[in-house]
């Protein structure tokens, strides 16, 4: 085995994790003395932080849960495997870490940090470099397309279930079990792709693959990188990087095509035409300075949107509809003539699905109860940083990574009545949620999607994917858990992903 073989191999990086932690913490300075700690007393001195951060992957939830107690809309920290978080868990220090400038408070570092984005993702500081271009298209032009897209997106979510929910005609009992998580997966890679890249490459089956295989390495490459120390991660992320496999294969898959476009941009010379596609890609293609116009930049930036793209979305549909098949009564009947109701008047369209306030509401109860995790608003401290709101100016140093707890406010008794149950109609009947309650609405009070000027600008995109996908799925199938209950989802740190495996029976509806 060549030495870059053994680097590849993720378990030699787990068996010298406290060889690592060693190196990364012994020289680990305690500038946030002041800052009180919540967890584990004793993590002081190189074993005490490896305890500490051991012990992280299953306490945190229950850490975060104590400072909330603890610190009512205040500041503390938690060790996580990789370091400190000063956690705020208020709703008036979130608007303080929304509001503070970038160049103070950087989401764009404390991004980059949590996915090593500068090994798994490589070249993404590129893209990064012109966000009116590359964030600015998705706020704004995806966003203003929803409905003259939906023919398309819709057409798609009716071929990849025909193509990936392959249900018998007639079985003896009616039902067939899939792994629900892996079919969907599938059903969202297509359905992104189609606005991100358009016919025929959205269907094919090997670019689907690709996405959905990178969009996992990504997250593995990161953990395991993530666990060396910082001097040896740029020759540790060179071996691990995702991006190279996933470039090679890309590049076969997808070169023809982009040049095909960029071919057909050019003899064009700047003026629309009859058949121009009307995707992602061509809009970056539009926009496009001398760098970006280059296949190879094309091609990585079409993975990187994928990462960012689709397990936020598989992991919040997984969410919300794992409750609706765990509920038929509750749920599931209710949802679906509300869906057959409003498309019975409003056909499958943009429209339609804004009129889903059921469906709405169960989007963001799950999201309000799991998200993307226990933190939210990761932010990088580039300069000192004194909170102010509650006058008790705690002083953040420079180099810190400072986090929203999203339980802290979700679970606050203040903010919502009941906040432990999960209601999935809860915001069906009551729009007194700051700026009314619907799925897409970010606020202090709601972090899903985070607050402010870095919150989650595909979330119009995404909230109209997902219900489309769930009232087309609540249309055409029944379903069906065989115990009835949710299955459980997996903690890792302050991170969580719906249950990955489990096993959903499906009956197609006459
Ligand atoms: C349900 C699915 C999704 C969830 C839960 C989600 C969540 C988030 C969160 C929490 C943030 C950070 C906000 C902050 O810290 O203030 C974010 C940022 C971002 N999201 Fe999403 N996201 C989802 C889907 C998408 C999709 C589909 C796209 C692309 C089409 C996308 C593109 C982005 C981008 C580009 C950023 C960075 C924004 C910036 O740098 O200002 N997201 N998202």
């Amino acid at each position: 085995m060549a030495p870059a073989d053994l680097l590849q191999f993720p378990y030699l990086a787990y068996a010298l994790v406290p060889l690592l932690a060693y190196l990364v913490f012994w020289r680990e300075q305690d500038s946030l003395s002041h800052i009180p700690t919540i967890g584990v007393p004793v993590a002081a001195g190189p074993l005490g932080k490896y305890i500490a951060s051991v012990l992280s992957i299953s306490k945190t939830r229950e850490w975060l849960d104590e400072g909330a107690r603890k610190y009512p809309s205040g500041v503390f920290k938690i060790r996580t495997l990789y370091g400190w978080i000063v956690v705020v868990s208020g709703t008036t220090q979130c608007n303080e870490l929304a509001k503070a400038p970038d160049d103070v408070l950087s989401f764009q570092e404390a991004a980059t940090e949590a996915i090593e984005a500068d090994y798994t993702l490589s070249g993404w500081r590129d893209a990064a470099s012109r966000p009116e271009v590359h964030i600015g298209l998705i706020r704004g032009k995806l966003t203003r397309s929803l409905g003259s897209l939906f023919p398309a997106v819709y057409d798609e979510i009716r071929t990849a279930f025909e193509d990936v929910f392959k249900l018998p005609a007639e079985d003896e009992t009616g039902w067939t079990p899939l792994v629900a998580r892996d079919a969907l997966m599938r059903v969202i890679c297509r359905t992104t792709n189609r606005v991100f890249v358009g016919l025929p490459l959205c269907r094919n089956e090997e670019f689907v693959d690709l996405n959905v295989r990178f969009t996992m390495d990504v997250a593995m490459s990161a953990f395991t990188i993530k666990l060396f120390p910082t001097f040896l991660k740029p020759l540790v992320g060179r071996y691990l990087t995702p991006m190279r496999r996933a470039y090679r294969d890309g590049e076969r898959l997808m070169r023809d095509f982009v040049e095909e476009r960029l071919r057909e941009t050019a003899s064009h010379e700047g003026k629309e035409w009859a058949e121009k596609p009307d995707d992602l890609l061509q809009w970056m293609i539009d926009l496009a300075n001398e760098r970006e116009l280059q296949p190879d930049f094309l091609i990585k930036q079409i993975l990187r949107l994928n990462f960012s793209a689709i397990h936020t979305t598989l992991i919040s549909i997984m969410h919300a509809f794992y409750h609706i098949a765990a509920s038929p009564e509750s749920y599931q009947t209710p949802l679906r003539k509300e869906v057959l109701h409003v498309i019975s008047t409003y056909g499958w369209t943009k429209d339609a699905m804004d009129r889903l306030v059921k469906l709405d509401s169960i989007l963001r109860e799950s999201q309000r109860h799991f998200g993307l995790g226990a933190l939210s608003m990761p932010r990088k401290a580039l300069k000192g940083f004194t909170f102010s709101a509650d006058g008790t100016h705690v002083d953040v140093p420079a180099g810190t990574t400072l986090a929203v707890s999203a339980r802290a406010i979700h679970f606050d008794e203040g903010v919502y009545e009941c906040a432990e149950e999960f209601r999935g109609f809860r915001f069906a009947q009551d729009d007194s949620d700051e700026g009314g309650a619907r799925y897409v609405n970010a606020s202090a009070s709601y972090v899903p999607w985070g607050y402010g000027r870095h919150a989650c600008p595909g979330r119009f995109w995404a909230a109209n994917e997902m219900k489309a996908v769930l009232a087309y799925l609540l249309a055409h199938y029944d379903f069906r858990l065989e115990d009835q209950a949710v299955p459980k989802e997996t903690w890792f740190g302050h991170n969580v992903v719906p249950h990955q495996t489990a096993k959903v029976l499906f009956r197609r509806r006459a």
